[in-house]
């Protein structure tokens, strides 16, 4: 029987994929091993959103030359973003590479299994991996934004949304397998819609499916955030109040040439009306945008200041070939470099502040193992009595050190 070694990088959409990919030769006899030296497949997964992260990938699999050469039949899949990027260039440069399939081209794996020849046909139902208590449910592909920097859209092509009832049925299978929260997957999730059903409508149903304690979602857009939506949520507990937001910049100038659709002072808005609900917020920041002025970068550190976000994952802006940004001239790397460390020493604090401010308060703990879980508001919360996996614990935040809460149970 064939083993199996995955090695995902990249956003949560490539862990889905990677376990879609997985189910394709689990049909055709594989299963899964944590252990690179006893595979026999290695499939990578891979991301390009910034050089970094591309360049990461191509080193694992120029690693992976011994490995293949010390057991003839060992085999290499090479998939996703990068793998779309780079094409046949990478098969060239890395003859021993088995298979290269894009990310446009995850619907059609089983079909370039079989083209290959390799894998065999399959025999066995496509079994997913088992979920855990959080399963991952893509509900569209692709992006039809345009922002200046991101080269997601060139990878990942246009908005396909997935008919509901794929969805729910995904969701069904899920919960089947022990899975409690369900994390619905898009790189603008919330501009779902499809056969009439809105991103609030599937909300609710994918919350009304048996054994859906929790729902969460990433990553939304700033300018989805409907009325629709809002009233949604204010009655539907099983939302949970957390969203990962992200910003990327605190100029209204810069947004506007980043293509971003919104400006600081729309987003500031969403920001509030999202508060009023109960939602904790994080986001993405992106320093050194080739327009980005020192008085931009401020703008931006007194958004961060205003907001206050619960984390900030900040990046230093990497050109991406073929992107209308990367047309432009970059600033000099010092200045990426000062930023970044500025704004990292800015965000550093806000997480301990906000696990404080929890204190006194009441939370839904979702367990995750017998005396640790999450608040719907993403909080790892430490529980004095030990509770089955998976259930939901009720009890008030007695006290909060550094990045986790303690119950008063
Ligand atoms: N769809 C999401 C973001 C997906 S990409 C959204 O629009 O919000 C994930 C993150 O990578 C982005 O939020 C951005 O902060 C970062 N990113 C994307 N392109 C980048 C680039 N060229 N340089 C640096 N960071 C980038
Ligand atoms: Fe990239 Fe913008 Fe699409 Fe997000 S919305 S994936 S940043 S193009
Ligand atoms: Fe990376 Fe592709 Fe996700 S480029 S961030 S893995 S959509």
């Amino acid at each position: 029987m064939n083993k199996v070694f995955i090695q995902t990088y990249g956003c949560q959409m490539n862990v889905a994929d990677s376990e879609e990919m997985f189910a394709q030769l689990a049909a055709r006899g594989a299963v899964l091993t944590e252990q690179l030296d006893e595979a026999d497949i290695v499939l990578i997964n891979t991301c390009t959103v910034r050089d970094h992260a591309e360049h990461r990938a191509v080193s694992f699999l120029g690693r992976l030359a011994s490995w293949k050469k010390e057991k003839p039949g060992r085999k290499i899949i090479f998939a996703g973003c990068a793998a779309q990027r780079l094409g046949n260039a990478l098969q060239k440069k890395y003859p021993f590479l088995d298979i290269l399939s894009g990310a446009k081209d995850i619907e059609h794996f089983s079909d370039t299994l079989d083209k290959s020849g390799l894998f065999g046909t399959p025999a066995l139902p496509g079994r997913l991996p088992a979920p855990g208590l959080t399963g991952y449910v893509t509900i569209m592909r692709g992006c039809n934004f345009a922002c200046s920097y991101c080269i997601v859209p060139s990878v990942r092509g246009a908005i396909k949304c997935l008919p509901p009832e794929d969805i729910l049925q995904n969701v069904a299978c899920k919960t089947a397998a022990g899975a409690k929260e369900i994390m619905l997957l898009g790189q603008t999730v919330n501009a779902y819609e499809k056969d009439g059903v809105s991103f609030a409508d599937l909300l609710n149903r994918v919350s009304e499916v048996p054994g859906v304690e929790r729902v969460r979602f990433t990553s939304p857009h700033p300018i989805y955030f409907t009325p629709d939506f809002l009233n949604a949520v204010k009655a539907n507990p099983k939302i949970a109040r957390h969203v990962h937001l992200p910003v990327q910049s605190g100029s209204s100038k810069v947004l506007q040439e980043m293509k971003r659709g919104y400006t600081r002072e729309i987003f500031l808005e969403k920001i509030h009306a999202l508060r009023d609900c109960g939602f904790n917020i994080s986001t993405d920041i992106i320093v050194g945008f080739p327009t980005e002025t020192e008085a931009d970068f401020q703008q931006t550190l007194s958004l961060v200041d205003a907001v206050k976000f619960f984390i900030a994952y900040c990046y230093k802006y990497s050109p991406r070939q073929g992107t209308p940004a990367a047309r432009m001239k970059l600033l000099p790397e010092k200045v990426l470099e000062e930023r970044l460390d500025i704004l990292l020493n800015k965000v550093r604090g806000f997480s301990d502040a906000a696990y404080q401010l929890q204190v006194g308060t009441h939370q839904e703990v979702l367990m995750e193992t017998e005396t640790k879980g999450r608040s719907s508001e993403n909080f790892w919360v430490k529980t004095k009595k030990k509770y089955p996996v998976g259930s939901l614990v009720h009890t008030e935040i007695e006290r909060a050190d550094g990045t986790l809460l303690f119950a008063r149970d």
